[in-house]
């Protein structure tokens, strides 16, 4: 593994090997057992969208691991004004150790990697979010002992995280059932891989893919970058929430996940997302886990 810029780029073993040394990580951290595998280590860390957890858990997790992270904002920088991402990538490659970047197009991902001799990582695109996956995948090993299985049904939007989550859920061998309205279904080589799985379906009617689910996920109904969409949005998405009916549906002690931030009474009711808390907090925390994991595994 030389980068992480989706999780179609993961064996079922690299996705492991990942939770296995962030589950270490974080047992580590909690008894206060500490190493500094990335002392001397530089993580440039480009955002031209906004973040909470991405850029503290990042920046965090690399001074835990002895290393430094530069914040850099994109619209502080010459790549805002239209420098080429490919003199970027070969400009920074000679400074930093490794680079996390979350922007709009994967394609602007994907060419930092062909172009700079450094570590990618994917913070966010519009069309992906693998440490945000790696972060549920650990959340649910960590509470089921194992993902082998296990069914996932994700409700809403065909959008960086469903892509993911399908995409992460079946290299683990998970079954993967997705409700989504027909105008906003997953990307479509999402669904090009997905299509050879048994274990995956998609419908568009959230209570026929919530049946006996071990864990239902959900995201806002409009991503960053899409707010003008906001109110046509608001209408395509009526229905597509996880509330009590889906709840009843799912398995009786099924978990719930959101990466976060979450719209109350749009996407999940208050009354599943709070009843559901200790978990989705859970997920949330464990960002910093599988990131260290990741930095430890293309950095050290
Ligand atoms: N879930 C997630 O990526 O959160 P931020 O947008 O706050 O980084
Ligand atoms: N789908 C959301 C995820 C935020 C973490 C977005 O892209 O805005």
């Amino acid at each position: 593994m030389k980068h992480l810029l989706k999780m179609l780029d993961l064996t079922g073993q690299d996705i492991t090997a990942i939770l296995d040394l962030a589950d270490q990580l974080k047992y580590e951290l909690k008894h206060n057992i500490r190493h500094q595998p990335l002392a001397g280590k530089t993580l440039g860390m480009i955002f031209e969208k906004a973040s909470t957890r991405t850029r503290v858990s990042f920046e965090v997790g690399m001074y835990q691991l002895g290393g430094l992270p530069i914040f850099l904002s994109a619209s502080d920088m010459q790549i805002g004004r239209g420098e080429p991402v490919q003199d970027t990538a070969r400009v920074l490659s000679r400074y930093l150790d490794g680079i996390m970047i979350r922007t709009f197009k994967q394609s602007e991902v994907e060419a930092l990697a062909r172009n700079g001799s450094i570590p990618i990582i994917n913070g966010l695109t519009d069309f992906a979010h693998p440490c945000q996956v790696l972060a549920d995948l650990m959340t649910i090993r960590e509470r089921r002992g194992a993902l082998d299985g296990l069914k996932m049904c994700f409700i809403g939007d065909g959008n960086n995280m469903m892509n993911s989550l399908i995409v992460g859920c079946l290299k683990m061998k998970m079954e993967v059932a997705v409700a989504c309205p027909a105008d906003y279904r997953p990307a479509p080589e999402v669904l090009d891989f997905a299509q050879a799985y048994p274990a995956f379906s998609i419908t568009t009617d959230p209570l026929e893919a919530a049946v006996g689910a071990d864990v239902v996920i959900t995201d806002v109904w409009a991503s960053m970058g899409q707010e003008d969409e906001r109110q046509k949005r608001i209408e395509a998405f009526q229905g597509y929430q996880i509330n009590d009916k889906v709840m009843a549906a799912a398995k009786p002690d099924a978990l719930v996940l959101h990466c976060l931030p979450a719209h109350r009474g749009e996407e999940i009711t208050a009354e599943v997302f709070e009843a559901h808390s200790d978990e989705i907090f859970e997920e949330a925390e464990n960002r910093l886990h599988a990131q260290k994991a990741v930095l430890v595994k293309l950095l050290g």
